[in-house]
C-alpha cells in the first residue's frame, strides 16, 4: 500500500436517512466532492429507487444498507467494516402534526436513535457528527428573525425531540474533547435537484406545503387547504423561511469542513433570512406553472406557529455559507421534479 494512502484520513461518511429528501441531496454533493458515501435508511419514508437516482445525478454510487439507526449491533458492524470519517444524521421522523398524535414514536425514533448512534460512534472512536435539527426548537412567542441565542421552547413533541437531542449532544461534547458536533437548525427545506432527477417524495399524504402543492398541481389532490388565515401576519397565513434543498445540502459540506478544526458542540441556523407567507409561496408557484390552483382556507393546524425565519449571521461567519437560490428556483425545481423525475404513485 502506498504509505501516503495509509495515513490519509478516511473520506468515507455515513449518511443516516440518506434515502430521504435532504439526505439524498446532500449525498449527491458529498459524492461529487469525492467522499465515499454509505447510506443507512430503514425506508420508512423513502424508497430504494432513490439510491439509483443519487447515482444517476452524482455519477457515483453510494453504498446502501437498509436498516434502522436504533440497531446498535448493525451500526457496530458498519463501523467495523470500514473506517468512517464523519456521520451525517438525517434519520428521524419529521411531522409536527404527527408528533402530537404519536409523541412516543418521535421520542423513540429521534432521541432513541441518536443515543444508539452516538454510543456506537464513541465505541468506534468516531466523533464527528452533523445533526439535522430544526427551527421548531425556538420559542413561538419570540418574534423572528430567530438567532441561535433566541429563546428555546418548542411547541410540540417533534421540536422537543430535537431540543432533547441538542441537549444530549452538547452534554456529550462536554465529556470528551474529541467530539465535534454541528447541530444544523433547518428552517423550511423545499425544492429539488436542478436536474429534476431527485426530489421530495414522502410516503402517504404530504405534511409539508411544497410537496402538497405539487400534488395539487399534477391532479393527485383536489385542492390545497391553507391551514388558517387568521394569524397575525400581513395576509393572515403562516410565514416560513423556505430554503432550497441544494443550498441546504451545501451547508452540510461547509459544516463538515468547519468541524475539522472546531471540536465541541455548536448549533447553527440554516435558512435564507427571509420569510414568505403560504399565499406568497402559492402565488410564486402559480407563476412558475402558469396557472392558478384550487385552494380553500381551512382551520389552523395544531402545533403550527405564526411566523418563523432565520438570522443567518452565524452560518455566514463560521461556515462561510449562505443560501443562493430564491423562491422562484425552489418552485421551478420542485415542479420540474414533479413533472419529470418523480415516480408516479401506484
Ligand atoms: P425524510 O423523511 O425525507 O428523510 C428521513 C429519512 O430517514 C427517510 O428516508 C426515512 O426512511 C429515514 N428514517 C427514519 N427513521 C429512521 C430510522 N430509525 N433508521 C433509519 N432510517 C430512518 O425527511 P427529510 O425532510 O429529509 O428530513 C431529514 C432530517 O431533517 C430529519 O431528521 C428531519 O427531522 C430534519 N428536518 C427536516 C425538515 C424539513 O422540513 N424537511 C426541517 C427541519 C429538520
Ligand atoms: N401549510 C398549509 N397547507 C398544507 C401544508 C402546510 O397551509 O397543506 C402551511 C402550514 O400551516 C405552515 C406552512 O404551510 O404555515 C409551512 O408548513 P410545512 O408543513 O411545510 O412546514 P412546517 O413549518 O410546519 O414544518 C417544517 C418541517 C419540520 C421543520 C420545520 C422547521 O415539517 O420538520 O419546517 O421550520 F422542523
Amino acid at each position: 500500500m502506498n504509505p501516503q494512502e495509509s495515513t490519509r484520513p478516511p473520506r468515507r461518511v455515513l449518511v443516516t436517512g440518506g434515502a430521504g429528501f435532504i439526505g439524498s441531496h446532500t449525498s449527491v454533493l458529498l459524492l461529487e466532492a469525492g467522499y465515499d458515501v454509505l447510506i443507512l435508511d430503514n425506508l420508512s419514508n423513502s424508497t430504494v429507487e432513490v439510491v439509483a437516482a443519487i447515482e444517476r445525478v452524482a455519477g457515483r454510487r453510494p453504498d446502501f444498507v437498509c436498516g434502522d439507526v436504533r440497531d446498535g449491533a448493525l451500526l457496530a458492524r458498519l463501523f467495523a467494516r470500514s473506517a468512517i470519517a464523519a456521520v451525517f444524521h438525517f434519520a428521524g421522523l419529521k411531522s409536527v402534526a404527527e408528533s402530537l398524535a404519536a409523541p412516543l414514536d418521535y421520542y423513540a425514533n429521534n432521541v432513541g436513535g441518536t443515543i444508539v448512534l452516538c454510543r456506537e460512534m464513541a465505541e468506534a472512536s468516531l466523533h464527528t457528527l452533523v445533526f439535522s435539527s430544526s427551527a421548531t426548537v425556538y420559542s413561538a412567542s419570540h418574534a423572528p428573525p430567530l438567532s441561535e441565542s433566541s429563546p428555546l421552547d418548542p411547541a410540540q413533541p417533534y421540536g422537543r425531540s430535537k431540543l432533547m437531542i441538542e441537549t444530549l449532544l452538547g452534554d456529550l461534547a462536554a465529556t470528551d474533547p474529541r467530539w465535534a458536533i454541528a447541530s444544523l437548525r433547518y428552517f423550511n427545506p423545499a425544492g429539488a435537484h436542478e436536474t429534476g432527477a431527485l426530489g421530495e417524495r414522502p410516503k402517504g399524504i404530504p405534511n409539508n406545503l411544497m410537496p402538497y402543492l405539487c400534488q395539487v398541481a399534477c391532479g393527485e389532490r383536489p385542492e390545497l387547504i391553507v391551514h388558517g388565515n387568521d394569524y397575525p401576519t400581513p395576509d393572515g397565513t403562516g410565514i416560513r423561511d423556505y430554503i432550497h434543498v441544494m443550498d441546504l445540502a451545501q451547508g452540510h459540506l461547509a459544516a463538515l469542513d468547519y468541524l475539522e478544526t472546531h471540536p465541541g458542540f455548536i448549533a447553527i441556523n440554516l435558512g435564507t433570512g427571509r420569510g414568505y407567507s403560504v399565499l406568497d409561496l402559492v402565488e410564486a408557484f402559480e407563476r412558475v406553472i402558469g396557472r392558478t390552483l384550487p385552494r380553500r382556507i381551512g382551520p389552523r393546524r395544531p402545533g403550527d406557529i405564526a411566523a418563523s425565519w432565520a438570522a443567518v449571521d452565524r452560518a455566514r461567519e463560521l461556515l462561510g455559507w449562505q443560501s443562493e437560490r430564491g423562491l422562484e428556483a425552489i418552485c421551478r425545481d420542485a415542479w420540474r421534479w414533479t413533472c419529470t423525475g418523480c415516480p408516479p404513485r401506484s
